[in-house]
């Protein structure tokens, strides 16, 4: 307890901080005026997220918003419309530019907050949007990219994001019956139409990506990346670089763990996702419990919390990489923001990942998936 209240203290220090080193104009709702000039909110809050990063040529604010758990039950009931809105719109006024939806989240409710909150500011804000699975009675009912199922696809997603394009539409899944090279050739289309504008891959193999990058640069590879699941470092990372395609992490925060939200004698609803995350077992998070006290160590030392510890060191890993933590709460978003100010020297990311790697973790992906399709 005593521990929590320290680092909330010191969280609020390290908002401040970024508050007066990244205070830029907004970019829509701070003013009370949008672009269609209609008053929506007026929070008086700064905007916070002023870095930006580039993910191939698209540039997008260093951190992003995940937008998945507003509406599907991966980790709580969906949230009201209305609620989600204001979080996005809090979100957009400390400088976000980066929403992270997809088909599937909800399905489709993701996608009608994400474009019901961005509809006023829509040009100055990036969209990502997923597709990739196939739907009977509004379930996802397995995977489905044939080139006439993401042309379908994205006619629906353009209505329900309230926009004219997309700006990187991702292939969510690989789907076994389809060549890459003819989603990467369907997406190539879309682009040349206008109704996308960058393209995206999510835990596609190495060869996938390849084939992919050849009929259509891919800029973003979105796949899971956080301090507990790692199998993506090295390799991954590297043919990014390689071939020049951006990194975004998903689940940056581990649903929460890193935020010091669990411990062994968590229970979950079972129609949530986290019974079925290995690492997420009682004998995992117990295990696992040695990674958080590590940096909950190293975050005290900071004076920063042990989620914007996490966020931070991703950012620090590599400069093409934009972690999307998923967050409902506007507290919550504030307080990732806070890890923007977070600095490393190279000394101190040496000294902690000889720590980290002393630690076996329990649940994690084996070293051989990181080349395959998920
Ligand atoms: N491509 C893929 O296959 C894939 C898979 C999964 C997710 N994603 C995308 O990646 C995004 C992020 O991943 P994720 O949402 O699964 O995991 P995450 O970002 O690691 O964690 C989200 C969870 O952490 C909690 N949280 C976040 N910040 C917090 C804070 N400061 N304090 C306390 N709790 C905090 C949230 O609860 P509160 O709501 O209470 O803040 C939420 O339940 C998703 O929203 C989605 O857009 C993509």
């Amino acid at each position: 307890m005593e521990n929590s209240k320290i680092n909330r203290r010191n969280f609020l220090a390290a908002g401040a901080l970024v508050t007066s080193a990244a205070a830029v104009s907004g970019l829509g709702f701070t003013s009370g005026t949008n672009e269609n000039n209609l008053k929506i909110h007026n929070s008086g809050i700064m905007p916070l997220a002023a870095d930006r990063r580039k993910l191939g040529k698209l540039e997008v604010s260093a951190l992003g918003l995940g937008c998945m758990s507003m509406a599907s039950n991966s980790y709580n009931p969906p949230r009201p419309m209305a609620d989600m809105v204001k979080v996005i719109r809090g979100a957009v006024d400390k400088g976000v530019t980066f929403f992270d939806a997809a088909e599937v989240y909800g399905p489709y409710r993701t996608e009608e907050i994400v474009g019901e909150a961005l509809r006023p500011v829509r040009n100055k804000v990036v969209i990502a949007s997923k597709m990739g699975f196939k739907f009977e009675d509004g379930k996802s009912v397995g995977r489905d990219s044939r080139p006439e199922s993401i042309r379908k696809a994205v006619e629906g997603m353009l209505k329900r994001l309230q926009t004219d394009r997309i700006d990187l539409l991702y292939l969510h899944r690989v789907d076994p019956q389809v060549p890459i090279e003819d989603v990467a050739g369907t997406v190539s289309e879309l682009i040349k139409e206008g109704k996308a504008l960058h393209f995206g891959l999510s835990e596609a193999s190495h060869e996938n990506i390849r084939k992919a990058h050849r009929v259509c640069p891919v800029a973003a590879l979105q796949n899971e990346y956080s301090l507990v699941e790692r199998v993506h470092e090295n390799k991954t990372l590297d043919l990014c670089q390689d071939l020049g395609i951006g990194f975004v992490p998903w689940c940056p925060v581990v649903r929460g763990f890193m935020a010091d939200k669990f411990d062994e004698y968590s229970r979950f609803a079972p129609e949530s996702r986290f019974p079925a995350i290995p690492y997420f077992s009682t004998e995992a998070i117990k295990n696992n419990m040695a990674l958080l006290n590590l940096v909950r160590n190293w975050s005290e030392q900071k004076g920063i919390t042990p989620v914007q510890f996490s966020l931070a060191w991703l950012l620090a890993q590599k400069p093409w990489i934009v972690p999307i933590p998923g967050t409902t709460k506007l507290h919550h978003l504030e307080e990732n923001l806070g890890a923007l100010a977070v600095k490393f020297t190279s000394a101190e990311l040496q000294s902690f990942r000889t720590e980290l790697e002393k630690i076996q973790l329990m649940g994690v992906r084996k070293p051989e998936s990181a080349s395959q399709d998920a």
